[in-house]
């Protein structure tokens, strides 16, 4: 099916009830329909029309979702439709990202999840900002070299099957933020979560696709019956149904978080995976608790950004980077060589930092002030020459699969961004058929071995070692931007592993700097570049060719390959909020 056709399927979700199960017509929800119903919005007067590259697979001048009120954006539309309903029922910003997120566990399993973990970042109209760190903790029969094998070669075993697994923080994350700041009983925010398990939903071609292509591991590790019932997977038009998943959730609405960490469905699921050979005891889940963080503010041209303090590195990298290039008074033309270069040479220099000197701040001590310094930043920007810098020699400088966002604002303007994953898609790849739910494989984002790439290539060092209670450091960067007089701007974050990171710093700045619509920030060609491997990574046809021929004669070498990142993003505007899910998928945004 054609990726314009799927969207159509999948947007014309969010114009049903939030139960329903059956996609009426092909509609794009999203734009000029709910233009036309808001009268009192304004275009944002002062964006410039965006220029990209000829033969980019996207044209500038996008219309965006709009709503006066109430919004949000996530990479499921049946799950924005449940963030907005909830708010129409009187519920805030927290408590319709907490419905979300719970409806993304159930609508999107490829991502969504309650067998994973996550980060939320809250800015309440009254000016209170919190962020809390649901991420998963290593068990504690876990060790530094478990994923070493006999020959010393790095195993598989922290991507799949039974030990690749962190004890997982949703429940306790999302009932905790619900709990201090949302406004409605639990048992509401999860109800429509409990319908769509219960009742199902009608799986869509994007989905459909992706159960296809997971089918040998879900049959493999326990999702046979549901997944991929006869031996075939799942199809566009079925029905999925979850039982189990809602009588889960059901007793987290009752009882709370404890439902699932302690009693009776907390001991069926560890003894199910025990019986795989999995590590997660009842004592991991006694002792799991989520952290309520401060966040990282940051100033960026006059704008503050809220971000994702470790154990994310989101936070952390996103403002060195930003500190770096505010030094510059304006930075070159979009999609310039220019631009490529500096973009690309202050991720480059932030990763450096990241992958070496970040990790879980209760087992190592994290530079967080020098490394969001300003000053620290300009000694950095100074090294940025007129090459390319090998990364290698920025290292003794630096001495001195899948995931979802989800953006929502309300009608006082409070703010929330979170993302949550359970790592590749579908993570471990194991289903816990008594509980009804996948298990993440976010082991692997630690340092299974100094020096030896992860899933994502990146490579880290010993500051992210696995250690039992530990957090693996995380490249999720929910971020929440406020202008100049302190008022919510945008909300933004992404999936795409390190390329969380670049991607949604790109889409800030194409709206601070460069001044572009939300649409055509959210489909401007990216870049990315994580340090090692040293290659500046940019989207397929997202570079005019002589710009990569100046790039390569500057000693780039360029890795023209797939898409950066998959942003969900909102911006406040007069009469309302604009809302764009990344044009690279298949979300969408829904409001009132
Ligand atoms: O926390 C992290 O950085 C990774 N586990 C995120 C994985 C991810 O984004 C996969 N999605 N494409």
């Amino acid at each position: 099916m054609k990726r314009g056709l799927a969207l159509a399927v999948l947007l014309s979700t969010a114009l049903a009830p939030v139960d329903a199960q059956t996609p009426r017509g092909a509609t794009d929800a999203g734009t000029a329909r709910a233009l036309q119903k808001n009268k009192d919005y304004v275009a944002p007067p002062d964006r410039v029309p965006a220029h990209f590259p000829a033969g980019w697979r996207f044209t500038p001048g996008g219309a965006p979702f709009v709503a006066r009120h109430a919004i949000v954006v996530s990479d499921a539309p049946i799950a924005s439709r449940v963030g907005s309903e909830i708010m129409r029922r009187g519920g805030n910003a927290v408590d319709a990202a907490v419905a979300t997120e719970f409806a993304l566990a159930v609508v999107y399993p490829e991502a969504g999840n309650i067998g994973g973990g996550g980060f939320m970042v809250i800015h309440m109209a009254d000016g209170r900002n919190a962020a809390i760190d649901y991420r998963e903790k290593a068990p504690l029969a876990a060790t530094r070299d478990m994923y070493v094998g006999p020959d010393g070669k790095v195993t598989d075993q922290s991507l799949i099957g039974p030990i690749a697994s962190g004890v997982p923080g949703s429940v306790a994350g999302l009932t905790a933020a619900q709990a201090r700041y949302g406004t409605l009983p639990l048992s509401t925010v999860i109800q429509p979560a409990i319908r769509l398990a219960e009742r199902g939903f009608v799986i869509d071609s994007a989905m459909a696709r992706t159960f296809e292509s997971y089918a040998h591991n879900l049959a493999e590790f326990g999702g046979a019956a549901l997944f991929v019932p006869g031996g075939q997977p799942l199809r566009a038009g079925d029905t999925l149904k979850q039982p189990a998943l809602a009588k889960t959730l059901r007793a987290i609405a009752r009882r709370g978080a404890v439902a699932f960490y302690q009693g009776p469905i907390a001991e069926a699921w560890t003894s199910e995976l025990a019986k795989q050979g999995g590590i997660i005891t009842m004592e991991d889940l006694r002792r799991y608790k989520p952290e309520w963080r401060t966040p990282i503010r940051s100033t960026y041209r006059g704008y503050t950004l809220l971000a994702m303090p470790p154990a994310s590195s989101g936070g952390v990298t996103m403002t060195e980077t930003l500190n770096i290039l505010e030094g510059f008074d304006s930075l070159p033309p979009f999609g310039s060589t220019g631009w490529a270069h500096v973009v690309g040479s202050a991720f480059q220099r932030a990763f450096v930092d990241r992958n070496a000197k970040l990790g879980d701040p209760a087992f190592v001590n994290v530079p967080i002030k020098e490394l969001t310094d300003k000053q620290y930043a300009a000694r950095l920007r100074a090294t940025i020459g007129t090459r390319a810098t090998p990364t290698t020699s920025l290292k003794a400088l630096g001495e001195g699969t899948h995931t979802t966002h989800t953006s929502v604002a309300d009608a006082r303007g409070n703010a929330v961004a979170v993302t949550t994953t359970l790592n590749e898609l579908f993570g471990s790849s194991v289903y816990l058929a008594s509980a009804g739910f996948f298990l993440n494989d976010e082991m692997d984002d630690f340092t299974s071995r100094p020096g030896v790439p992860n899933m994502f290539g990146l490579v880290q060092g010993e500051a992210n070692a696995i250690a039992p209670g530990k957090r693996m450091l995380s490249a999720m960067s929910p971020t929440i931007v406020l202008d100049p007089r302190g008022k919510l701007l945008l909300v933004a974050g992404s999936r795409g592993g390190p390329r969380i990171i670049t991607s949604t710093t790109q889409v800030i700045m194409n709206v601070l700097d460069y001044r572009m619509s939300l649409a055509d920030a959210m489909s401007a060609p990216r870049l990315h570049h994580q340090a090692l491997p040293d290659t500046l990574r940019v989207e397929a046809r997202g570079l005019a060719p002589a710009v990569n021929d100046s790039l390569h004669a500057m000693g780039y070498q360029t890795d023209i390959n797939g898409t950066v990142g998959r942003v969900n993003a909102l911006m406040r505007v007069r009469g309302g909020y604009e809302g764009v899910s990344d044009p690279r998928g298949s979300g969408g945004a829904a409001g009132f």
